[in-house]
């Protein structure tokens, strides 16, 4: 099995909704350690080394947040900015993320047609996320499609309860090695490609 590190980040947590019940559903899987950076570094001062053992120390990351103003939340980005540096996650003799997974997991106000490239959201949902992904290729991590979440603010008990079961579905088939990743599109959400294996 897979071991997979959930690196959760929501700037208002007390005002969420669908993140908050996803990672409930993500708590408590085998194998699955969840951990909150927002609560662990509320000013943004990160401990690299720790965070950099916590990468080596798993197979799959996952960056689970809301989209906020087209992009991760700030702390995530700043993750980025120190954690992946030269010489650990790219450079000469970085190999330590070679071919570990990763996934974005995010969450979206719009709704999925706000985002195939009409106005005025005119950047479609792959290019939007495609620094996030250029980053992680870059540091030679196999990028997984991502798991996304549209109108996020409206989705009453039981969109949730079945975003909470495709999550949990997902979460354990990469933890399993269960899915034929080869045959995914990376440009489209997970959860639209396997969701129907759910139901
Ligand atoms: C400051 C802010 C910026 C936001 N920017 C976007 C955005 O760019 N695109 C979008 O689709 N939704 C946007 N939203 C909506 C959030 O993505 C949405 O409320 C969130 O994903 C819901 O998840 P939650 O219940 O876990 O908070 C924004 C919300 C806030 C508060």
């Amino acid at each position: 099995m897979a071991s997979i590190l959930i690196q959760f980040a929501h700037p208002a947590l007390q005002k969420s909704r669908v993140n908050s019940a996803l990672l409930e559903a993500a708590s408590g899987l085998d194998k699955v350690t969840v951990c909150d950076l927002y609560e662990l570094y509320p000013n943004f001062l990160i401990d690299v080394e720790l965070e950099q053992a916590k990468l080596s120390s798993h197979d799959i990351i996952i960056f689970q947040c809301p989209m906020y103003w087209y992009s991760v939340p700030a702390l995530v980005k700043e993750w980025f900015e120190l954690v992946l540096e030269r010489g650990f996650a790219y450079g000469e003799g970085a190999h330590l993320l070679t071919g570990k997974k990763v996934m974005l997991a995010a969450s979206f106000g719009g709704m999925e047609a706000d985002y195939l490239g009409d106005p005025p959201n005119v950047i479609p949902l792959d290019q939007l996320i495609s620094p996030i992904r250029q980053t992680m290729q870059f540091c030679k991590f196999n990028w997984l499609p991502p798991f996304v979440t549209f109108d996020a603010d409206r989705a009453d008990a039981s969109r949730m309860t079945s975003l909470d079961a495709v999550y949990r579905y997902i979460l354990v088939g990469l933890r399993d090695n269960a899915f034929g990743m080869d045959a995914l599109n990376p440009l489209v959400p997970i959860n639209h490609q396997l969701t129907l294996q759910v139901n």
